[in-house]
């Protein structure tokens, strides 16, 4: 027997998989109607493909649903894409999406097309009635007006559009440049999406880490500690490559899901990475899996000060680390040029262990 999303959540609640959340539930039944009309239309042709004699559907508003970290604002959204029973939907990661528009505009400007964004639009649109897009961002103006423009084209072509923030339309690319030519796009989205707010007090990914053990040394029998963490924060999700686009290059995250990244040591400190590409790392996870950090000294002096500057960015950002490692912290570097300085690192590291850290 089908059930409501309402029905799922509860049934969740009740096997202890999930907490019951007044906030949460209180999202469920636009999902719910969602749901209802995405089923009952997927397979209709919609706007602009409907034909000339069809008489036109426009879809329903989507949904913007912001609030702060952890409060389960993807769990929401990934419940929803899992139970609406059509085949033309898609749940991606705002970065991921972005950067395929931009192969897609770069494609198209390549072949001449005057109007590149049509194109991708089209192309994207051919197969798809939903699309979810997890961590939707704005850091620049440029990316603003595609975004823009793309969700006027969707929508028009039927696509319904169901997004995550940690900010309410208003505060995205809050203090950016040319912010005034910012202000339509915040009017688009808002004529487009219905804003909802996930007012739950709860960090519920903060909560499930509480009392964990997140450092463990030595490294070598840590391996299914950590998977078991990775499980219980993904929902047991395989993960995937994440691409953070840094000043025109772009840094790979190996691993990563639902805010959730798991790389090595080496993966991050051992290539030519700096502050930048620490810093968009860290704004970008919630929470990292580092594993193998080796004892550090003179000898791999360039790996010692990257992982210095890892560990500062991830701080400043609060994003929670749970590491495996050589030794304890303050036995990691205790030789060597630098090794003065990595006090501090040390330091960091153990307060960045405490239970109620972060968030
Ligand atoms: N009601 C709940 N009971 C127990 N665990 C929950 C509940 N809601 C969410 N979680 C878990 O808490 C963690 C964080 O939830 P989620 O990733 O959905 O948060 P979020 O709002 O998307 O956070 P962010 O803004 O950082 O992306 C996940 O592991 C999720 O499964
Ligand atoms: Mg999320």
């Amino acid at each position: 027997m089908r059930k409501t999303l309402t029905q799922i959540y509860e049934s969740r609640v009740a096997s202890g998989d999930l907490r019951a959340d007044p906030a949460q539930h209180a999202v469920l039944p636009a999902l719910d109607s969602l749901r209802d009309w995405l089923e009952q239309n997927a397979s209709r042709k919609i706007g602009l493909f409907a034909g000339l004699f069809a008489k036109p559907i426009t879809p329903p508003k989507g949904l913007y649903l912001w609030g702060g970290v952890g409060r389960g604002k993807s769990m929401l959204m990934d419940l929803f894409t899992d139970a609406v029973a059509i085949p033309n939907k898609r749940r991606v990661h705002f970065h991921a999406f972005m950067q395929e528009v931009h192969h897609g505009l770069h494609a198209a400007r390549k072949r001449g097309a005057e109007d590149a964004l049509a194109p991708v639009a089209d192309a994207m649109t051919r197969d798809l009635r939903l699309l979810a897009l997890d961590e939707m961002q704005i850091t620049d103006i440029t990316d603003a007006m595609i975004v823009g423009r793309l969700f006027q084209l969707l929508t028009a072509a039927g696509v319904v559009i169901v997004t995550t923030s940690n900010r309410p339309p208003e505060d995205l690319y809050k203090d950016g440049l040319n912010r005034a030519l910012f202000l339509p796009f915040i009017a688009q989205l808002r004529e487009k999406l219905d804003i909802c707010e996930l007012e739950s007090p709860t960090d519920y990914r903060q909560h499930r880490l509480t009392g964990a053990q997140v450092y463990f040394h030595p490294a070598g029998k840590a391996g299914p500690a950590l998977t078991a963490i990775w499980s219980d924060l993904t929902g047991g999700a395989p993960g995937e490559p994440l691409n953070l686009p840094v000043n025109g290059r772009t840094v790979t995250l190996p691993r990563f899901a639902n805010g959730v990244a798991r790389a090595t040591f080496w993966d991050l400190c051992a290539k030519p990475l700096g502050p930048a590409d620490f810093l968009a790392i860290a704004q970008n996870t919630r929470v990292l899996i580092l594993e193998d950090i080796p004892q550090l000294s003179a000898s791999n002096y360039n790996e010692a000060k990257r992982f210095v500057t890892l560990i500062d960015a991830l701080y400043e950002a609060k994003v929670r680390l749970i590491a495996s490692a050589a030794d304890i912290p303050e036995r990691l570097y205790i030789e060597g040029a630098g090794s003065f300085e990595f006090e501090r690192t040390a330091s960091r590291l153990r307060e960045m262990q405490a239970a109620d850290w972060g968030g």
